[in-house]
Formats: C-alpha cells, sequence, structure tokens
C-alpha cells in the first residue's frame, strides 16, 4: 500500500502491485495472479475503465442472460469481478457468468485468448471520467483522498491512479482488439447507452445471442436506470461519510461542465488531443 501525492501533497492511498496501482480494497493475490487466472468460453467478460458505467453494464448483462428481472434479488457486482476475488471463490461460480474488470488488456488473464470468451468493452468521455473518478476517490474512504479536482485530474493524465492512465487503457483495449479479430468484442458507450438505452440494450442482446421483445428490452431499461438501481443498490456499494452513494453518484453525460475551469478545460483537450489521437472509438462530451 502506497500514499500518492499530487501536486500540493494530497495523497491517494493504493495498492501498488503487477506494475501498476489498484484499488487498495482489492485482493492483492487475485492481482497478482490474473494473468493465469481460468476462464471459460461460456463466461461474459466486461471491461472498463474505472466509472464507465460498469455496474450499470454489468446489470443489464446479467438480466439478458437470464431473460428474467429477478425483482427480489440484489447482487454485488463486485462478487464477480477479477481483482477483487480469490480464484477458487470465481470457479464456484456457476456459467454462464458475467464477469467484469478494469485491468488493461496486457494483464488480463492468458485465457483471454484461449478461451475466447465474449467481451463486452465500455468506454466513457474522459471528462466526465475525471469528475466521476475524482468522487469515488474523494467519497471511498480506503482512498482516503482530500485533494483538489485540478490536482486530481493531473494525476489521472499522469497515471499514477489505479488502473493507471486512462488514455493507456484505451489505448491497449483498442491494440488488443485490432491485433486479435477472432475475439468477439461489444464495444459501447456510455453516452450512447444514456441516449438510447432501447437501441443499445438491442443490441448488446443480439450480442449475446438472444432474441427479446421490445417489450422486455424496455422493462430491462426502466430496471436498469439511474434511479431505478440507486434505490436498489444503495445498501449495497460504497458510502461516503455523508452516507451517499458513490457508485450512483450522478449518472449524467456533461456533469463535467460543473467541474472544469476554463484552463482546466483548455489543458484537457490539448492532453486529450494528443493522448487519444489515434482512437477510433467515438467519444461525446455532450448529448
Ligand atoms: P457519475 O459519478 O458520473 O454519476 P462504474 O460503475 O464504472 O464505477 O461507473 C460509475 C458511474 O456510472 C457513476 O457516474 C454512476 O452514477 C454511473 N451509473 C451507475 N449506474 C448508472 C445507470 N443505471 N445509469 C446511468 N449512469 C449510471
Amino acid at each position: 500500500i502506497e500514499k500518492v501525492a499530487d501536486e500540493n501533497g494530497d495523497t491517494l492511498t493504493l495498492l501498488f502491485c503487477n506494475g501498476m496501482y489498484w484499488a487498495p480494497v482489492f485482493n492483492e493475490q487475485a492481482i497478482e495472479n490474473m494473468r493465469d487466472l481460468p476462464l471459460r468460453t461460456d463466461d461474459i467478460l466486461l471491461c472498463s475503465y474505472p466509472k464507465s458505467g460498469c455496474h450499470w453494464v454489468w446489470e443489464i448483462v446479467r438480466i439478458l442472460l437470464a431473460g428474467q428481472i429477478s425483482h427480489g434479488e440484489v447482487v454485488h457486482k463486485e462478487s464477480f469481478m477479477l481483482e477483487w476475488n480469490p480464484h477458487d471463490v470465481l470457479a464456484s461460480l456457476p456459467s454462464p457468468r458475467v464477469l467484469n474488470t478494469h485491468t488493461p488488456f496486457e494483464l488480463m488473464p492468458r485465457d483471454l485468448l484461449v478461451k475466447k470468451p465474449k467481451v463486452v468493452f465500455y468506454y466513457r468521455n474522459f471528462k466526465d471520467l475525471a469528475v466521476s473518478f475524482y468522487y469515488h476517490h474523494t467519497g471511498i474512504p480506503p482512498f482516503e483522498y482530500n485533494g483538489s479536482f485540478d490536482a486530481h485530474t493531473k494525476l489521472l493524465v499522469k497515471g499514477t491512479i489505479d488502473h493507471g492512465s486512462p488514455f493507456d487503457y484505451i489505448r491497449g483495449w483498442e491494440k488488443g482488439i485490432s491485433e486479435n479479430p477472432d475475439l468477439s468484442v461489444f464495444v459501447g458507450s456510455y453516452e450512447d447507452l444514456k441516449e438510447n438505452s432501447l437501441a443499445e440494450v438491442r443490441r448488446l442482446s443480439e450480442f449475446l445471442g438472444r432474441d427479446y421483445s421490445d417489450e422486455f428490452l424496455q422493462q430491462v431499461c426502466d430496471f436498469t436506470s439511474f434511479e431505478s438501481m440507486k434505490k436498489l443498490k444503495a445498501d449495497l456499494t460504497f458510502k461516503t461519510k455523508e452516507g451517499e452513494s458513490v457508485m450512483y453518484r450522478k449518472g449524467q453525460v456533461g456533469d463535467w461542465k460543473n467541474h472544469f475551469t476554463v484552463a482546466l478545460n483548455e489543458w484537457f483537450d490539448e492532453i486529450i488531443q494528443r493522448e487519444n489521437a489515434d482512437s477510433k472509438l467515438k467519444f461525446r462530451y455532450t448529448l
């Protein structure tokens, strides 16, 4: 466990393991042994940089696989997370497992390219991601971060943050996907899902080989909406000291406009232009 200092000396408490920083609440052994984690052909692997909508998409995918909404059942996404659980715990989960991870492509289990489970890859615009990650680090006690949004954004750009730089993450995954065309990968963005949930949930359902009525797909959208999830999951996920949900904070596109100063925004735009120039993904900052 290390304390990473920002430019003002405020620190973020992180776990250093396998050559990079991770959340301190993760399981160190699971991370160390990540490359050797056995996967199954019928797994679904949800992969995203933190704060890109992982909780949301995980719920959708689980329901689409099950073919029904279990209203009474509340399950913790983290119990299906690669960096959270020892191998034997993951091995005890019945198929088909909807696993999830923020692991960079290069550190993913070797079985990804052997068993070739379906991958659902999600991404979010860098500015909303920066805001959401800031509240994640100030809101979840083990990170112990009390710094400013500006200084936090600089840590993010430097990559001295859990899971490293988001630009490296996107670059690594885009490269991994393009170099392995035999992998079956669904690529989706938080913004598209937010703007047109029904169409995106239908696309996900087709990717998973399921054929549902629009009525059912609409029920999935309604059940997994921000308001519904916030209510249902409130007690399961991390809370700030004030009792606010960190994982279901605001759920919007464009909240970055309330946090970036003009100067920080101009600086960040230049970074995005430089760091993300080769990306083929479409990043949208407003709807
Ligand atoms: P904000 O902090 O901007 O509100 P992750 O699950 O990858 O950690 O991502 C968390 C972000 O997704 C948070 O963003 C959270 O509010 C948002 N989110 C979670 N569930 C959502 C939903 N059902 N609809 C829209 N956004 C959702």
